[in-house]
């Protein structure tokens, strides 16, 4: 019960253990499809280290069994408001797991911890010898912060449905909730906009380093939606405006204020690119792309970017950005910004993303809440020492216990814990081009990202966090993750 990340609000052990057999059930209260589902979900990462086809069955009251076959009860017929949305309450004896939420997602939660207190062999994808037995003990766990994000850069270099899925699934093992997609920079264009089709075909059919890119069909995004939404995680899609959008102006030469289309870009520079901010057909383009992105995507954000628009005149950007606003929010979602966003007058429930600088905290006096991703902490694309062969060092070096120690509370001046939505933590991938590339930088740092938003401050220190991070390591070998064995970490 110590090596859980990220690390619960309380812990209790008791005396005992629990043994999954063949013949335990998961049983639901109640027996919603939502419910099913989620039992069905447990039973599917059980299975292939098990071998056990357990069953999932309704249950009404709490179910009765013999030490020797105990069973898996996920409620949320016992649980309150108190509790809130993503709590869970767990109690283990010899008989019986017992799981109790308000809401489903609190059930979803829970059963990761479920996962972390069987033997690391779970998480193998072939059957092993077990025997599969947890301590006994009571868990008490609901998260700090509501925004516990990673964002994907699929723009730099493209990445499959299949490689975006795993990602889900991983994140969802240490209870993140958001998934920022960067659909759209310089380099590509990678979502389907019907009503400008170019944008992906054309926009989207290279990468840096001139590789073959890719896109996603309408179908691809709402396939990687749902399957986010059944491990509770929303999609935040962004499309960065109006600067790293050079394959927008490449596909479309009527963007551009000189009417003529540029070749594609390969490289890694920044700041080059902007949107004609005012030319109508720009008004139109950005209401098409918007309302089509707004109608696949379930979740209540949009993600505008907003970042590093060094070659829009700060007239251009304000204006742009007032005018960006109200046509998200025609479209039904809330606005997330880059901090630059800042600069110009938000519309009340617009959320900026501090990354670096000061701005963050002008957002916060305009009545803004911040997502924290302070760069020289937070972005997994750091290298973790000089040695590292993958990713960037312009914000620093980023090993272990700088990734871990610190607080999202206190990174932007004037801010109070009101103010602060989350942590996210970035992934850009200029240097990244397969999903083992992806594992290696955001393994080992994302269970401390994770750790970060859910645990309590006054609960986290490096010294025990590592301990526990080492235990980990069997885990993300199970995983099949190729994981950064960094040597300030005592791995098992
Ligand atoms: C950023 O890293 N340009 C947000």
């Amino acid at each position: 019960m110590d090596n859980i990340i990220p690390r619960p609000v309380l812990v209790k052990p008791a005396s005992g253990t629990f043994t999954l057999t063949a013949a335990s059930n998961i049983y639901v209260e109640p027996a919603t499809p939502e419910l099913t589902a989620i039992g069905q979900y447990l039973a599917d990462k059980l299975k292939p280290a098990t071998g056990y086809a357990l069953k999932v069955l309704p249950a009404t009251g709490t179910p009765t069994a013999g030490a020797a076959n105990g069973n898996i009860y996920l409620t949320v017929v016992e649980g309150d408001l108190s509790l809130g949305e993503e709590r869970y309450d767990l109690t283990i004896t010899p008989d019986l797991v017992k799981l109790v939420a308000y809401r489903p997602v609190g059930l979803f939660r829970g059963i990761q911890t479920i996962r972390q207190l069987l033997p690391p062999a779970i998480d193998r994808a072939s059957v092993q010898a077990g025997p599969w037995q947890m301590a006994a003990g009571t868990i008490r766990d609901r998260p700090r912060f509501a925004w516990r994000g990673m964002m994907l850069d699929v723009a730099r270099h493209f990445f499959s449905v299949a490689d975006v899925k795993r990602m889900i699934d991983l994140i969802a093992y240490y209870k993140m909730n958001i998934f920022h997609l960067h659909l759209t920079d310089d380099q590509g264009w990678r979502i389907m906009i019907n009503s400008w089709p170019k944008l992906a075909t054309y926009g989207g059919s290279t990468a840096v380093g001139g590789g073959s890119g890719g896109y996603y069909t309408q179908a691809d995004y709402a396939d990687i939606v749902a399957y986010a939404q059944s491990r509770y995680i929303t999609i935040v899609p962004e499309i960065d405006l109006p600067g790293h959008t050079h394959a927008a102006l490449a596909s479309y030469p009527e963007l551009n204020c000189n009417g003529t289309a540029p070749a594609l870009y390969t490289g890694t520079e920044v700041g080059f690119s902007s949107l004609c901010i005012n030319k109508d057909i720009t008004c139109k383009f950005l209401d098409d792309v918007i309302k089509e992105l707004a109608a696949i995507t379930p979740g209540p954000y949009i993600h505008i970017g907003g970042d590093e628009a060094h070659s829009t005149p700060l007239d251009d950007y304000q204006k742009f950005i007032e005018q960006v606003q109200p046509i998200v929010q025609k479209h039904g979602k809330q606005i997330v910004g880059w901090e630059e966003i800042a600069q110009s007058r938000l519309i009340p429930k617009s959320i900026a993303q501090h990354w670096k600088g000061d701005r963050a905290g002008e957002a916060i006096k305009q009545g803004s809440k911040v997502i924290i991703s302070t760069a020289s902490k937070a972005y997994l694309d750091m290298k973790y020492d000089a040695s590292t062969r993958l990713g960037q060092d312009w914000a620093g070096l980023v090993d272990l216990p700088t990734a871990y120690e610190w607080d999202p509370a206190t990174e932007v001046s004037g801010a109070a814990d009101s103010d602060v939505l989350g942590i996210e933590a970035p992934l850009w991938t200029e240097t990244l081009e397969t999903s083992r590339d992806i594992d290696y930088m955001t393994f080992p740092r994302l269970p401390g990202y994770a750790e970060i938003g859910w645990s309590t401050q006054a609960g986290r220190n490096w010294d025990e966090y590592c301990v526990r991070l080492g235990a980990q390591g069997p885990r993300l070998t199970a995983l099949g993750i190729n994981f950064y064995r960094s040597p300030q970490i005592p791995w098992q």
